[in-house]
């Protein structure tokens, strides 16, 4: 059991991966600022993992009655919201979440982005640093390998973004490289995701993007329910099986054990730096995964064909050896599962958490 802080851990990601660790047995300290989130989700998680008592104090946070998890609403670029949560008592360990995702949000607001996703990050060690913790998690992303030379990718592929948020992971992920060659003692983990999809099976929590989604799970989703007419397939003349894109879709809960899987072992073995992928090793194209959600849900989705987007690759899946032979984790759920979770968590909340 260690005392954990979560950054962003109201988010899809965040929120699954808090349940897995609360499951595990460890206690949680979040800290959102919902930009992109609400508590709604942590409330559910605290039910799922059968807490009680989830209440508010009225100052911007929420605990359970036992305080296995509290959530503090609270910015990572800011050292007045971050400090006084190391010294309320000592954290063994930080996954760090927080940060902006959208790569034509990036493109029109690069100071933004690099403000969060960079000095947030910068901040964080800083705050960690005169905390006494030095074990990490960081959320990386494939999108760090821009139009790879070959698939699948493995970790010592070339480092190339090709957009400010691809630039901004790239920087957070040397400056951990920094910080892990200044001084010993720090446990740090590079995690690059692939494309993370579905849901918790409960259908209780799941990704709620804020306005239009750009990603295609949750434009899928939306379509199968009837809130969007059709799904765009951007581009049919990729170099693929049928011509359109290939991604590496990744169930959000395998992504969520793989985070867990992370932390156990920076906490049990010598301080070391760990850069892996997390990805299925399996690859589906967008007509793939629309007949395998129209398959789940029961529901057509109807498609239109247009133009390339502008910025994508063709194929993206990982190599995830690495990640096995490391750690023993690899994903365990397929594009029917994913599919299956996902058109559950849609259908029981078809305006995601409501917030
Ligand atoms: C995108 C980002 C990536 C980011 C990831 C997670 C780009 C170029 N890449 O990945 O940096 O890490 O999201 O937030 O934006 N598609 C359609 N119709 C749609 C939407 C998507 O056909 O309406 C296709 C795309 O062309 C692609 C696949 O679906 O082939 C997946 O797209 P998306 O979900 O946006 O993820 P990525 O582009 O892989």
């Amino acid at each position: 059991m260690a005392n954990l802080l979560i950054t962003g851990g109201a988010g899809f990601i965040g929120s699954h991966t808090c349940l897995v660790l609360l499951q595990a047995g460890h206690r949680l300290v979040v800290l959102d600022n919902f930009a992109n989130s609400g508590p709604e989700a942590l409330r559910r998680v605290a039910e799922l993992a059968g807490l009680d008592g989830w209440s508010t104090s009225g100052s911007g946070s929420w605990a359970t009655a036992d305080r296995r998890l509290t959530l503090h609403q609270g910015d990572v670029r800011s050292r007045r919201d971050l400090d006084p949560l190391f010294a309320a008592e000592p954290i063994e360990g930080v996954l760090h979440f927080a940060g902006l995702k959208a790569v034509s949000e990036s493109i029109e607001q690069p100071l933004h982005y690099w403000g969060v996703n960079v000095a947030g990050s910068v901040s964080l060690l800083k705050a960690m640093e005169a905390g006494n913790c030095r074990t990490l998690v960081f959320s990386s992303s494939a999108t760090l390998y821009g139009h790879p030379e070959r698939v699948p990718i493995a970790e010592d592929a070339a480092i190339r973004p090709i957009n400010p948020y691809g630039q901004t992971k790239a920087a957070v992920e040397q400056l951990l490289a920094d910080v892990a060659a200044s001084q010993p003692g720090w446990r740090l983990a590079r995690l690059r995701y692939f494309n993370p999809v579905g849901a918790h099976p409960s259908g209780r929590i799941g990704e709620d993007p804020l306005g239009t989604p750009t990603n295609i799970f949750p434009l899928l989703s939306q379509v199968a329910l009837g809130r969007r007419p059709v799904l765009q397939v951007f581009g049919h003349d990729w170099p693929t099986v049928d011509g359109t894109g290939v991604r590496d879709y990744i169930h959000v809960l395998d992504l969520a054990e793989g985070h867990s899987a992370a932390l156990a072992l920076l906490l049990s073995e010598a301080p070391q730096l760990l850069t892996l992928n997390l990805g299925s090793g399996q690859g589906h194209s967008v007509l793939e995964l629309a007949n395998a959600f129209a398959a789940a849900s029961g529901r057509e989705i109807p498609l239109q064909h247009s133009a390339r987007r502008p910025g994508d690759s063709a194929i993206s899946i990982a190599d995830p050896g690495a990640a096995e032979r490391c750690m023993g984790w690899r994903s365990r759920r397929g594009l029917a599962e994913i599919c299956r979770d996902g058109w559950a968590w849609q259908q029981a909340n078809p305006r995601g958490y409501g917030t």
